[in-house]
């Protein structure tokens, strides 16, 4: 896609708009044009430096370089659509976060519940937990003759998900035999590391790769995600047409022309001169619920860091909180017009929905009821968010909108560069590496002690020898 195409305006493009994170809208609590215009050194070299480790992020490419792959991934899917009423996903974080979202985006809010006659798909699940109940429910709802799994994992060793499919894997293997077991079982993994590899290549398995330099919550366009998209029916040479109209976007040099830049240098500006320590997602749509979820994770373990500079140790990251319009504006709107101006809303808007739901007359008597007859839930839901985003303002609190034309393939591809871009870009902003998350290895450690893995004896003693918790603090 050449530069005059994506800076040329798009009837589906998406739009960032950040009249209300300035002070010229919310007041005091809000940024400056001071503030904006001296952050502009910071926002070039975060661009530039960003740009300079494009070899390594290579989920920035996925774009082009899954298109190479577009043809497989949609005969595995075919290939399952034709064959199975369940497709499950085995999978967590940023295995399974993308997929959720992307489904509930994109494929029919009911998928489940209308059945393969209608879809012409299976029935997906993303089975992103170790709940023994979850599990055990799971098996009670699938027919294992009708299933196909797709365990995910780049490492290969996530202990969550290699626990999930010991357990599968041993009743397909009880069930089917080691011959039939690549007809129920689809891998998505490294291309030579973790344990996954040999036990793909022994059984013949059906075998996506993660590409190198893509790591797990920026994977939602390699076959993470492309798969299970592909086989609830998603056009994902659509999504990934979306994610290259955002990469052109956000290369722009002109940090005013440049969402993600902008996003990110906004965000960074709130929290580190207006205590904007906690960042809230607000999408007025259904559809976009559990975007919240793929972000929050993508925004907390990428930017959630600490780093030692002058002998003080640092510490960074904004916390996510998720929040669903109109639903929660009767649960944690209160909070963000009267509480404390420690955060930033997003919001994020639909312009078109893909339904049109009209209020009946009814009770014409009534008129604290009837103003709503005749109008649509179309225009309720619009309304509520133009409200909402008005009270906030009111209210001296900094706020943002992402507004979609409409939520289809190519608005959420880019959506996903967008939030992927932005992060990035933070990340350079902040001075800290946004691809690693060494604060969750000490919690996978003491599991692997605590349950005997070998190599983790020393930790094993570490966890014995903690100090005792007192009785008297438990109540
Ligand atoms: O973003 C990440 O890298 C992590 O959240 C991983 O996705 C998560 O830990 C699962 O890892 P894996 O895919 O190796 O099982």
């Amino acid at each position: 896609m050449n530069r005059n195409k994506c800076v040329g305006s798009s009837e589906d493009r998406i739009r960032v708009d950040y009249n209300n994170m300035l002070s010229s809208a919310v007041g005091e609590h809000g940024i400056t044009p001071e503030e904006l215009e001296s952050m502009r050194p910071r926002l070039e070299a975060a661009l530039r430096s960003a740009n300079a480790k494009r070899d390594a992020m290579r989920w920035r490419d996925l774009y082009k370089t899954e298109r190479e792959n577009i043809f497989r991934i949609l005969g595995a899917a075919e290939f399952i659509r034709y064959r199975a009423e369940n497709f499950v996903v085995l999978g967590i974080g940023g295995s399974a976060l993308g997929p959720i979202a992307v489904q509930q985006a994109l494929a029919h809010l009911r998928h489940n519940d209308l059945g393969k006659a209608v879809t012409g798909s299976p029935r997906i699940f993303v089975e992103d937990n170790i709940d023994p109940e979850r599990m055990a429910a799971l098996l009670d709802v699938i027919d294992l003759d009708k299933t196909v799994f797709n365990v995910i994992t780049k490492s290969g060793s996530t202990s969550e998900t290699m626990a999930q499919f010991l357990i599968i894997t041993r009743l397909l293997l009880d069930r089917f035999g080691e011959k039939d077991l690549r007809e129920h079982l689809i891998v998505t993994t490294d291309k030579e590391k973790g344990n996954l590899v040999g036990i793909a290549k022994k059984y013949e398995l059906h075998t996506f790769v993660v590409p190198d330099g893509v790591g797990g919550r920026f994977s939602e366009l390699c076959p993470v995600g492309l798969l299970p998209a592909a086989v609830a029916g998603i056009d994902i040479s659509a999504m990934l047409d979306g994610a290259e109209l955002m990469d052109c976007l956000c290369s722009n040099e002109q940090v005013e022309s440049n969402p993600a830049l902008m996003l990110a240098g906004l965000e960074v500006l709130a929290m580190e001169n207006h205590g904007a320590n906690i960042g809230v997602l607000m999408p007025y749509a259904d559809s976009l619920k559990y975007f919240s979820d793929w972000y929050a994770q993508l925004w907390a373990e990428s930017l959630g860091k600490k780093k030692l500079e002058n002998g003080k140790m640092l510490h960074f990251g904004q916390t996510p909180v998720k929040a669903l319009g109109v639903t929660d504006q009767h649960s944690q709107v209160q909070l963000y017009t009267d509480g404390p101006f420690d955060k930033t809303i997003t919001f994020i808007g639909v312009e078109r929905f893909r339904k049109t739901v009209e209020i009946p007359h009814v009770f014409d008597d009534i008129p604290a009821v009837a103003f709503l007859s005749s109008h649509t839930l179309n225009e309720l839901i619009t309304a509520e968010r133009i409200a909402t985003e008005h009270a906030v303002t009111v209210s001296g609190h900094m706020n943002k909108t992402i507004l979609l034309p409409e939520v289809n393939e190519f608005t959420i591809g880019q959506l996903l560069m967008l939030f992927e871009l932005q992060t990035a870009f933070a990340g350079e902003l902040l001075g800290i590496d946004a691809f690693d998350q060494p604060g969750v290895e000490e919690g996978k450690n003491a599991t692997y002690a605590l349950l005997g893995k070998p190599g983790y004896e020393e930790k094993l003693r570490e966890l014995e020898s903690r100090s005792a918790k007192s009785d008297g603090f438990i109540i």
